[in-house]
């Protein structure tokens, strides 16, 4: 087989189709923490996580205690064939820290886009409507329902139709791109108002079965609404019997400093989907929620061969301890006041960061070519991040034109590599802002 890291793109690139996507030439050897090494033993800061599947860092000793531990038990029975502890553990601990104070439920699947399928299902099953509402700008994952809602056409849905039905898209709360050209406060959040507005032209309210949304998007670009945006979207959604889903699969699980973004925004959801960092990158995703929607649905409608794989769901009750135990979350607000300075510090410095956004780590900056007409500065950013691969940093960028990037770093990151992160992400930007990114060390 292979040993060095051109010998292994030789391999990938004969046997594994481009379209599952590569972004950096890099092939990891080991990963702990916030740390990955090359298979040339270079190390690389990771801002990236795994795209934010790391909050508790990558092989933390409490998770690979558990796995190995429950493998050593047993690895797989199908929790609809045979029941297991683990399954129940996570699923009751998910219920009691969500948001609401209220009877609650989950189940679990296997990956992100599985549990926004199955959030789907059951709105549709309990409120017996067909039609889903979700964001501009939103990304819920690429099987064929979660495509057609994901909102950005290339890569992710072009020539992949026809789409699934009764799909609606309504415009998303952008405040630094606002679609009704106003601006936050005096527009009154009227993108929340706009609902009432979208079931006139587009779709019945009383054929809405669920309106879906991230907190804060992830692909879309780290777009975060106003304070007042989900409680007046909730009290539409209230008032015509439509099921809220909020999806926390990017934004979940301390990301924010809080266990699940919407906390910002005080709000308790009827359905959340939680995945990636939950299983720490074992695949684990989970619907919780309202008792009385979750256990609408006949039984075996819900479930998978592999869905709540006992390993997977030790993992994410390690992860869950680690939050708790080592107090993850303030340490995740601490990270984010840090981060959030360094990079408004850049902004003041940089004509070519346009806006820096977020809540606590779960930050963006937006790259424009002027800060007048905000055009996106795509290019730039992909420059960007590959003179920071070059220097030992793990970048992402995402938005509808590519030209944001966002802070997904494992939470356990220490002082000492955060500033190295960000000294690297700074001298690049100075490059990229100068011209000059053919410049080497
Ligand atoms: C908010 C959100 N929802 C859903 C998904 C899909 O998750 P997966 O890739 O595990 O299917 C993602 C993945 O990035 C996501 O960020």
């Amino acid at each position: 087989m292979a040993s060095t890291q051109s010998e292994f793109q030789a391999l990938r690139d004969r046997h594994i189709p481009r379209g599952a996507s590569q972004s950096t030439p890099g092939f990891i050897r080991e990963a702990r923490g916030a740390i990955l090494t090359e298979w040339s033993g270079r190390e690389l800061i990771d801002f990236a996580g795994g795209i934010g599947v790391v909050n508790v860092g990558h092989s933390h000793p409490k998770v690979v205690a558990a796995i190995k531990d429950q493998a050593e038990k047993f690895i797989h029975t199908c929790f609809a064939i045979a029941m297991y502890e683990p399954y129940i553990d996570l699923a009751v601990k998910l219920n009691a820290m969500t948001p609401g104070d209220f009877h609650k439920m989950t189940m679990f699947v296997n990956s992100g886009a599985e549990a926004v399928e199955n959030a789907i299902k059951i709105a549709r099953y309990a409120t017996g409507r067909p039609a889903v509402i979700a964001l501009d700008g939103c990304f819920h994952g690429r099987t064929l329902l979660t495509m057609t809602l994901t909102s950005k056409v290339k890569p992710y849905k072009y020539k992949f139709g026809p789409f699934a039905p009764e799909v609606y898209h309504m415009p998303n709360p952008n405040c630094y791109r606002c679609p009704f050209g106003l601006k936050y406060p005096s527009c009154g959040v009227s993108c929340a108002d706009y609902l009432e507005e979208f079931f006139v032209a587009n779709v019945a309210a009383e054929q809405t079965a669920a309106v879906i949304a991230e907190p804060i998007q992830g692909e879309g670009g780290f777009t975060t609404p106003p304070p007042e945006y989900f409680g007046k979207l909730q009290a539409v959604c209230q008032k015509h019997g439509i099921v809220l889903i909020i999806d926390e699969i990017q934004s979940g699980m301390g990301r924010t400093g809080k266990l699940y973004a919407i906390e910002h925004w005080g709000i308790a959801p009827d359905l959340i989907t939680t995945a990636k960092s939950l299983g720490a990158g074992l695949p684990l995703s989970a619907v919780t929620g309202r008792a009385e929607l979750m256990d609408s649905v006949h039984p075996g409608g819900l479930g998978g061969t592999f869905a709540g794989n006992p390993i997977a769901c030790r993992a994410a009750l390690a992860v869950l301890d680690i939050i708790v135990e080592d107090g993850l979350l303030a340490q995740a607000e601490a990270l984010g006041v840090k981060a959030r300075a360094r990079l408004e510090a850049m902004q003041a410095k940089y004509e070519l960061i346009g806006d820096v956004r977020g809540k606590g780590p779960m930050l963006a900056i937006e790259l424009v070519r002027d800060r007048e007409r905000k055009t996106p500065a795509g290019e730039e950013t992909k420059e960007l991040v590959r003179l920071c691969y070059e220097r030992g940093l793990m970048l992402l960028n995402c938005g509808m034109h590519g030209n944001i990037i966002r802070t997904l770093m494992p939470l356990v990151i220490t002082d000492e590599q955060l500033d190295r992160g960000f000294a690297i992400l700074e001298e690049s930007l100075a490059l990229v802002s100068a011209g000059r990114s053919d410049a080497k060390r």
